[in-house]
């Protein structure tokens, strides 16, 4: 009798500790699931302008979103709201999918304009739409520069800047 109840009691006390451990392993095994705490705060991505030719268009990963990033030949003129002075030149920097509905639209140089091959949508080098159906320019990524480095994922005053006008 007293054995049996003995036994009941650890037999308990075992399965709490158990689940404890258990939780405890999950805890443990979901932080290395999630991404370190300084990735998830900081969230940019930087990028070194100097070198990038005029009228190519340069295309990196920002938060898993295309940014198109548009160096100005000496032609090009810049606009209020949409081009952007690092070091001695203007650039676009934009969000690269369509606002119509999401797709990514291909750069043309010759013809200095963006074009959706989804549903014929044109955009201007600015990223303004000039065609189709698209209903607004290419969005704008928050960024802030650091001499002739662009940091996405930043709001800087250039940033604010282009946003309150656009
Ligand atoms: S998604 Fe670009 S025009 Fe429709």
């Amino acid at each position: 009798m007293m054995d049996e109840s003995r036994r009941g009691f650890i037999g308990k006390a075992f399965g709490a500790v158990a689940a404890v451990g258990g939780i405890a392993s999950l805890i443990a095994m979901k932080k290395t699931w999630d991404p370190l705490p300084s990735v998830m705060s900081a969230g940019f991505t930087t990028v070194d302008v100097s070198g990038l030719e005029a009228n190519k268009l340069e295309i990196v990963v920002w938060r898993g979103k295309p940014i198109f990033i548009l160096k100005y030949s000496a032609d090009m003129k810049p606009t209020d709201g949409r081009s952007v002075k690092i070091g001695d030149s203007y650039f676009s920097v934009m969000i690269g999918l369509c606002t119509h509905l999401g797709c990514i639209p291909g750069y043309e140089g010759e013809k200095k304009l963006f074009k959706c091959a989804c549903h014929g949508g044109e955009y201007s080098a600015d990223g303004v739409q000039t065609f189709g159906p698209p209903p607004r320019p290419l969005d704008i990524p928050p960024f802030k520069l650091d001499g002739v480095t662009l940091v996405l994922g930043e709001e800087g005053p250039e940033y604010k800047k282009m946003t309150a006008k656009a």
